[in-house]
C-alpha cells in the first residue's frame, strides 16, 4: 500500500521559505519562515517535510542549521517526527490557527477579535423573519422535508431577483443549496477531474482555491489588479489555458473588492464562449453595493450558458446557511444528480425565513448600507491615524479593504503577530493562487466603527513587534502570547 501521508518536497520547502539573508541566527529565521507557513495554510496540516539531508541541499544552508530549526519547531509543537514517518508538521495545543487554506472563524468563546471571515452580524428583523416562517413552516410537514431543489417559492423569489437584475430567469432554473460554498462544491464535483485546468483569480476567494484543490484541478491564475481584472491580459489567459472550467467573481471580487464593467463582461464571456469553457460565476457579494445606483448586467447575462452561484450570507445572514445555484435549460437537473451523494437538500426553516426576509428586502437595505459604510469610515481612519503606510482604496462594494503594507511588514509575520494580540486577520498569501502576496492584507470592515478602530490599534501594535525583530536582525521565536495563545 502506498503511504498517503502528503509530502513537501525539498525545491517547494525551500521557495516558501525564501531568502534567509542575513537573518541570524539562521536556524531561528529558518524555523520562524516555517512557522509562518504552516500557521498561513501553505503548509498544510498532517505533510511531511523534507528530510534535514533534503532541505540542507535545497537551501544551500549547514545541516546544523536545519537540524536546529527542525528542534525549535519540535520544542514549539509545529513538528512531530516519527521513526519511518519523518517530520510531520501539527500545530501546537491551543493554537487555534488552523494551517488550512480555507477561511472560517474562530470559535466564538475565544476571546478574540476575530476579522478572518468578511461577513457580518445578523441584521435587524431576523428574529421576526422567523416567527413568521414558523408560521409557514406547517403545511411543509405533511411531506418528508426532503426538497432537493428547495422550496418552491423561494427558488421563485430568487428567480424574480434575477430577472429584476436583467437577467430573466424561472424558477426550474434555480436549486436551493446550503450556502454559496456549498453550491462550488456541487458544480465542482459534477464539472471538475483530476488534472482539469480551471481558471481562478489572483488573488482569489481562499475557499474556492481550497475546493478546486482538493478535486484535483490545476490552476490557471488570472492577475487582478488592486483595482480590477486586466481584461486584455484575462482574455489572453482564457485563449491560452482552454480550460475546463473558470470561476470569476464579477461583482465586488474577494479579496479586491472590484466589479467588472458590462464592455468587461461582454469581453471576457465571448473569450470564454470561444475557449469552450464551463463558467462558474460566484455572486455570493453581489448585494453589497455600498454606493447605490446601476449595477453592470449579471455575467450570465453575456454568457447564457455560465452557472451561476448565489447567497443570503452577505446579502442577509451567513446563520441561514443557504444559497442557491442558477443552471438555465434543464441544467438544475444534473446538479440535484450531483448534489444527492453529499446533501439532500438546506433546512426547510431556513429557506421560508429566507422567503420572509428576501420579500421584505431582496437584496441589503439602506440601515445595512450605512451600518458597513460607517464601519468602513471607521476602518479607514483608524488606518489613517495608526498605520499611515498601509496604503487602499475603497471600492464601490464588498465587506474589506485589500491593503498593500509597507515592505517591512510581510503579511504572514503581521497575521502570527496579530493573533499575539488578540486579532485574527487573512494574510494575503491565503487567497495566492500559487504563493506570494506578501505585500497584501485583507481588512474586512464587518464589526461596529469601536471594534474595528481597536482591531487596527491592535494591528499597530503587532506591526511594531513584526518591526522590532526586523531591527534585531532575527526573526522571533515561537512564544506564549499575553492572551495564552502559542504563536
Ligand atoms: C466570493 C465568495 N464566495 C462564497 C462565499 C461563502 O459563501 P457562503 O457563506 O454562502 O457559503 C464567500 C464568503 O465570504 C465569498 O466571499
Amino acid at each position: 500500500m502506498t503511504d498517503p501521508t502528503p509530502v513537501v518536497g525539498a525545491a517547494r520547502t525551500a521557495r516558501l521559505v525564501g531568502d534567509l539573508g542575513s537573518a541570524r541566527p539562521a536556524y531561528r529565521a529558518l524555523a520562524d519562515a516555517l512557522r509562518v507557513a504552516v500557521a498561513d495554510g501553505r503548509i498544510a496540516l498532517g505533510s511531511r517535510l523534507p528530510s534535514e539531508r533534503e532541505l540542507t541541499g535545497a537551501l544551500g544552508v549547514s545541516r546544523t542549521t536545519v537540524s536546529r530549526a527542525y528542534e525549535v519547531l519540535r520544542d514549539g509543537g509545529y513538528l512531530v517526527s516519527r521513526r519511518g514517518s519523518g517530520s510531520l508538521v501539527t500545530l501546537p495545543e491551543g493554537s487555534r490557527r488552523r494551517g488550512s487554506s480555507s477561511l472560517f472563524p474562530a470559535d466564538p468563546r475565544d476571546d478574540v477579535i476575530d476579522l478572518t471571515c468578511a461577513a457580518t452580524r445578523a441584521p435587524v428583523g431576523v428574529v421576526e423573519a422567523y416567527e413568521r416562517a414558523v408560521g409557514l413552516l406547517p403545511r411543509y410537514l405533511t411531506g418528508a422535508g426532503y426538497l432537493v431543489f428547495g422550496v418552491p417559492e423561494l427558488r421563485e423569489a430568487i428567480a424574480d431577483r434575477y430577472t429584476e437584475r436583467g437577467l430573466p430567469t424561472t424558477p426550474d432554473d434555480v436549486i436551493v443549496t446550503s450556502g454559496a460554498v456549498a453550491g462550488i462544491n456541487i458544480v465542482t464535483s459534477s464539472l471538475v477531474h483530476p488534472g482539469d485546468r480551471v481558471v481562478v483569480e489572483n488573488p482569489g476567494y481562499p475557499n474556492t482555491l481550497d475546493v478546486l484543490r482538493r478535486a484535483g484541478a490545476r490552476l490557471a491564475p488570472l492577475p487582478m489588479d488592486p483595482d480590477g481584472w486586466d481584461v486584455q491580459g484575462a482574455v489572453a489567459t482564457v485563449r491560452a489555458a482552454r480550460a475546463r472550467a473558470a470561476v470569476l467573481v464579477p461583482d465586488f471580487q474577494n479579496p479586491t473588492g472590484a466589479l467588472m464593467a458590462d464592455d468587461d463582461r461582454a469581453r471576457l464571456a465571448a473569450a470564454l464562449r470561444a475557449a469552450g469553457t464551463t463558467t462558474l460565476v460566484d455572486e455570493t457579494i453581489v448585494e453589497v453595493d455600498l454606493e447605490g445606483g446601476p449595477m453592470p448586467l449579471p455575467f450570465a447575462a453575456h454568457l447564457p450558458g455560465a452557472v451561476t452561484v448565489g447567497s443570503a450570507s452577505k446579502s442577509h445572514w451567513g446563520g441561514l446557511r443557504t444559497g442557491w445555484l442558477r443552471a438555465p435549460r434543464g441544467g438544475t437537473a444534473h446538479l440535484v444528480e450531483s448534489r444527492a451523494a453529499s446533501d439532500l437538500g438546506a433546512p426547510v426553516l431556513e429557506q421560508l425565513v429566507l422567503l420572509e426576509l428576501m420579500r421584505a428586502a431582496p437584496g441589503i437595505t439602506d440601515e445595512r448600507r450605512l451600518d458597513l459604510r460607517a464601519s468602513r469610515s471607521a476602518l479607514l481612519e483608524a488606518l489613517s491615524q495608526h498605520l499611515p503606510d498601509v496604503r487602499t482604496t475603497p471600492a464601490r462594494g464588498g465587506l474589506s479593504l485589500w491593503c498593500e503594507l509597507p515592505p517591512d511588514l510581510p503579511s504572514s509575520r503581521l497575521a502570527v503577530a496579530a493573533e499575539d494580540e488578540g486579532l485574527l486577520v487573512a494574510a494575503g498569501p491565503r487567497f495566492a493562487v500559487d504563493g506570494g502576496l506578501e505585500r497584501w492584507l485583507r481588512l474586512p470592515h464587518v464589526l461596529p466603527g469601536e471594534a474595528m478602530a481597536e482591531a487596527v490599534r491592535r494591528l499597530a501594535v503587532a506591526a511594531g513587534a513584526v518591526r522590532a525583530d526586523r531591527g534585531r536582525g532575527r526573526a522571533r521565536p515561537a512564544r506564549p502570547s499575553s492572551h495564552g495563545l502559542v504563536a
